[in-house]
Parts: C-alpha cells; sequence; structure tokens
C-alpha cells in the first residue's frame, strides 16, 4: 500500500546550501512529487518526526547538524495555464531553480520577472522570504501557492493575502505557516509588458547598454541581462565562494528616527517607505563600522559588498554566527540600530 520512501540517514547538507557549510541531516528525503507527503503521513516512524524543509539552500544558516526530517523539495515542472483578464497564470514546481524559471518566461515571451533574474534558489522557495531586487518582489506578480498541510494531511491553495508577504517576509516565517509545504507556485504575468525601472542604477545601466549597442528597446531579456551583469559585479557566486546573499534585512526605522541619524552621519543611505518610515542601508552600516573584507575565521565580509558573508574555505557555521554577532553588536553601538538576519537559522 505504501511502497518505502527513499528516507537516507546523516545524510551530508554541504553540496545543499550555498555556504557550504558541513552540516549533516538526522533524516534525509529528496520530495520529487507531492505525492510522497501524503505517503510520509501515513508511514507511523516518519509522521511525527520533525521537519525541516530545505529549498536551494541559498538561505540557511546551518550552525550544527539538523535533527530533523529533512524535506529536500525537487518537485519539477513549468507550464503556462492561460490567460487571466490582463495577465497570463504561469506555474513552476517548488524545486525549479528560480533562475532557470525566469529565463523560462522570458524566453516563452512573457515578461514580469526578470527584475529577478539570478537570485539562487528555488521557485518553492522564493515566497517564503517574498524574494526582492530591483525595485521587485515576488508579491507583486503573486497569483497563488499549493501548499501540503501535515497538520490536515490536505492540499490547499493560498491566495496573495493568505500568504501575509512583507519585506522579506511572509506567513511561511511565522509560526502559523511555518509547517506549511509549498508544493508549486503560480505567477500572473501582464500580457502587455512594461519595463520595471524604478531602481536607478538599474534604469542608468540599461540605458547605457542600449545606447552603446545602438538598439531600441528594452526588451524583458535587455533588462534582465542587465540585471545579470549588475549582480556578477556585486555579489558572490555561490558556485565559487561560500554565501547566502544578503546576511542581513536593511533596517526599517521611524522617519523621526532617520532625521536624528542623519544629523549626526550626514551620508547615511536612506530610502522614504509608502508609509513615511525609512529604509536604510545594511550594507552602508557594516561599511561604515569597518567591516568590509575582515571576518573571523574562515568567515569573512565580501569585500564589494558588506551586506553579504562569505565562506572563505573551510568555515563552520559557528564562526559565521559568531561574525554575525560581532557585526550586529558595532552597528548598534554606532547607530542604535539592531540588524536582523536574512536568512533562516539552525
Ligand atoms: N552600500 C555601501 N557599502 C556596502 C554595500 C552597500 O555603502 O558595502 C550602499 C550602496 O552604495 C547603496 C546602498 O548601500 O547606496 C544599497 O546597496 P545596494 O543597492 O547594493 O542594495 P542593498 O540594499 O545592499 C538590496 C537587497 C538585495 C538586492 C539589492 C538590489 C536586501 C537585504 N538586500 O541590497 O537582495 O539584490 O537591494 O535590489 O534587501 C538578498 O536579499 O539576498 C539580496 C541580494
Amino acid at each position: 500500500m505504501h511502497p518505502i520512501l527513499p528516507i537516507e540517514h546523516d545524510f551530508p547538507l554541504q553540496a545543499l546550501n550555498t555556504f557550504g557549510l558541513p552540516a549533516r541531516a538526522r533524516h534525509y528525503l529528496r520530495v520529487t512529487d507531492a505525492s510522497q507527503l501524503d505517503r510520509l503521513q501515513a508511514e507511523p516512524g516518519l509522521a511525527g518526526l520533525p521537519r525541516f524543509v530545505l529549498g536551494g539552500g541559498s538561505n540557511v544558516l546551518l550552525t550544527r547538524d539538523v535533527e530533523a526530517l529533512v524535506l529536500h523539495m525537487a518537485i519539477p515542472g513549468r507550464a503556462i495555464l492561460g490567460e487571466e483578464g490582463d495577465r497570463v497564470l504561469v506555474r513552476a514546481g517548488a524545486g525549479e531553480n528560480w533562475h532557470g524559471f525566469v529565463d523560462y518566461t522570458i524566453t516563452q515571451g512573457l515578461g514580469g520577472l526578470e527584475n529577478l533574474s539570478l537570485i539562487p534558489g528555488t521557485v518553492g522557495a522564493a515566497p517564503i522570504q517574498n524574494i526582492g531586487a530591483y525595485g521587485l518582489e515576488i508579491k507583486d506578480v503573486f497569483h497563488s501557492l499549493t501548499v501540503f498541510d501535515p497538520a490536515l494531511g490536505t492540499r490547499r491553495t493560498m491566495r496573495g493575502e493568505d500568504c501575509r508577504f512583507g519585506y522579506r517576509d511572509s506567513i511561511f516565517k511565522h509560526p502559523e505557516g511555518a509547517s506549511l509545504v509549498v508544493l508549486d507556485v503560480t505567477f500572473a504575468l501582464p500580457r502587455a509588458w512594461r519595463p520595471n525601472l524604478r531602481y536607478a542604477e538599474l534604469a542608468q545601466e540599461l540605458a547605457h547598454e542600449l545606447e552603446a549597442a545602438g538598439v531600441a528597446g528594452p526588451t524583458p531579456r535587455q533588462v534582465s541581462d542587465t540585471v545579470v551583469a549588475i549582480r556578477r559585479r556585486k555579489l558572490p557566486d555561490p558556485a565559487q565562494i561560500g554565501n547566502a546573499g544578503s546576511f542581513f534585512k536593511n533596517p526599517v526605522v521611524t522617519s523621526a528616527r532617520c532625521a536624528a541619524l542623519l544629523a549626526l552621519h550626514p551620508q547615511l543611505v536612506h530610502h522614504r517607505q509608502p508609509d513615511g518610515s525609512e529604509k536604510l542601508a545594511a550594507g552602508w552600516l557594516i561599511d561604515q563600522c569597518g567591516w568590509k573584507g575582515k571576518g573571523i575565521g574562515a568567515a569573512g565580509v565580501y569585500p564589494k559588498q558588506a551586506l553579504v558573508l562569505v565562506n572563505k574555505g573551510g568555515a563552520t557555521g559557528a564562526e559565521v554566527l559568531a561574525l554575525a554577532r560581532a557585526i550586529q553588536d558595532d552597528v548598534a553601538d554606532r547607530f542604535g540600530v539592531m540588524l536582523e538576519p536574512e536568512p533562516v537559522f539552525i
């Protein structure tokens, strides 16, 4: 009735987290089909185990072995579902590589995701922290997703309002949603595409490239190419240098707090939010504390972008954690701002 699930024990996770940290999973299941989760519920010895859902491993900090059943989401599939009003619905399985999916939509003639090109990780992980870059967040192009709810043993569809998206945040990062397993995600992309060039650096670089090439545009592909070029220049490639992208969120403070900080630090980088609050550049704060290019043990601060912590080779999770704490302390002492980490800590 229940074919044996291919569960592994004491499974190495070093190749499955982009920091390249040497942790192991007590139990491990590569989930290639949602039906495996149904079967898991029916296995007496397995149904009650604590679980940890792993996508591309690009937003986790493994400080120790994972004493749980790691569900490594590898469900494949990409499809254009059809039109809904002035949008085209496109769906992908949770295990699809994010950039591969962005590339697929562009090749299919659909724009809308190009600003999120080259973000490491999987489609299923994208809504967990509402990934964002260059003036676009997942929530802006999100339609719905399917989750498996282990408490009920059933699947259900969740719309944007159910997911409670915020800046690098969603219900899945909170106790109410932490046990839900994302199986697939559907995006609503515009039929009539227009470039999103709100991010000044992207607009400038794209204009420069189009002019140099003497071509009209832009097209979604050209925007994607420019985003890829900017990211390659600023951010380390996890295949070469272990990292998890931005290690801290950009802190949001009140306008009064921002004004007080500006009086002391006129160069403070800040961006006004629609609600009147101010988002500060965590990279700038860390940079000002002199951490760029420095580190603790084999854990370092990337020399070209202080917001990214890197594994210089052979780092342990404890070293990365110690570095993160030291940075938080310095930024708190100097600016009175507590930096909040972006990755999930184990
Ligand atoms: N800055 C410094 N020193 C540094 C780094 C940055 O002075 O070492 C200054 C920059 O000069 C700039 C400002 O800080 O004025 C902001 O830097 P940048 O435009 O590079 O963006 P960011 O705020 O550091 C955020 C996202 C990135 C995303 C970029 C582009 C967060 C936590 N990070 O970075 O997301 O790619 O904007 O949209 O929101 C990620 O989440 O993993 C990630 C890479």
